[in-house]
């Protein structure tokens, strides 16, 4: 079995931006979701994380809403497309793996975002612990980090599982879904038109099937607070809000039983979660 990184070099990433649809459209409904979910800049402008960026809709987004952006991605094919459509904006683009965010990106930053399911293509749940433990030792106090994935908790059944993810006049791009305990196989298959007919691809590999409770409860583990959203195409939007200096000064005086509970900056605790998985692959 191909591992994530692999099934992007060989297979995904050369056909992942069609997928989306206009990029425009796209990037455009990335922000309106960002704004939705209270994410703006200072007026002096602030830094911002994209970790697993893709070709940039959202870092796009996020340079558009006045943040200097760090965008994050192992998927060289990927990272060079987002140099491309952010030309202009700034956008560092840094190529290395997520759950060394820790020490890919400097401390102080303001937003981290993990969205369009990235968090789904770590290779365990307990990678999520690094991520977030990683993410909480780089934000400033009060800073949010942003999700979207797919609640992958519930199963699609027989034909259902079998999903239609775009065609082109060149291009037909269909996945199948397997489902094992913790995880689901995504089975893509491509078909590609040559000068001379019609090539087929094939790859697969492991997605995490995530509950949005089991996420949420991690969050708050690492010293968010968190409030859950929707967000488009049927995924889920956690929120996280990083305890201010108050709440770690309390800490550090022992008034806390744990980092747990809500934070300053007002956000709420996560509804609980909402069955069933969705359609859709992936952003
Ligand atoms: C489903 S795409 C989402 C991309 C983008 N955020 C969007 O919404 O279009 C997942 C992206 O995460 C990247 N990725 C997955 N696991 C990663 C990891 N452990 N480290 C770095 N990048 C990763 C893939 O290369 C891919 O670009």
């Amino acid at each position: 079995m191909a591992t994530v990184r692999e099934h992007y070099d060989g297979v995904l990433a050369e056909h992942y931006t069609r997928m989306l649809g206009d990029f425009e459209a796209k990037v455009t409904e990335q922000r309106a979701l960002l704004e939705r979910l209270g994410v703006s800049a200072r007026p002096s402008g602030g830094l911002a994380v994209d970790l697993g960026c893709g070709s940039g809709v959202q870092s796009v987004a996020l340079a558009r809403l006045g943040f200097r952006v760090l965008a994050v991605d192992f998927s060289q094919r990927l990272l060079a497309e987002l140099r491309d459509r952010a030309r202009g904006l700034p956008v560092e683009a840094i190529a290395g793996d997520i759950r060394d965010v820790a020490r890919l990106v400097p401390a102080g930053i303001e937003l981290v975002v993990c969205m369009g399911d990235t968090l789904a293509h770590l290779e365990r749940e307990a990678d999520l612990d690094r991520v977030f433990h990683g993410v909480a030792g780089r934000l400033m106090a009060g800073g949010r980090l942003v999700l979207t994935f797919r609640d992958l908790s519930g199963e699609l059944r027989d034909l259902d599982r079998v999903i239609p993810l775009g065609a082109w006049d060149d291009l037909v791009i269909t996945c199948f879904l397997e489902y094992e305990a913790s995880t689901v196989k995504v089975h893509d298959l491509i078909w590609v038109r040559q000068p001379d007919g019609w090539r087929f691809r094939k790859g697969v590999y492991r997605k995490l099937r995530l509950a949005p409770a089991r996420v949420t409860a991690r969050l708050t583990a690492a010293g968010f607070a968190v409030e859950r959203h929707e967000a488009p195409a049927g995924m889920v939007a956690l929120v996280g809000v990083l305890a201010g200096p108050r709440r770690a000064l309390q800490r550090r005086h022992g008034r806390m039983s744990s980092g747990r509970g809500s934070a300053s900056g007002g956000a709420k605790t996560a509804r609980s979660q909402s069955a069933g998985a969705s359609r859709k692959k992936s952003t």
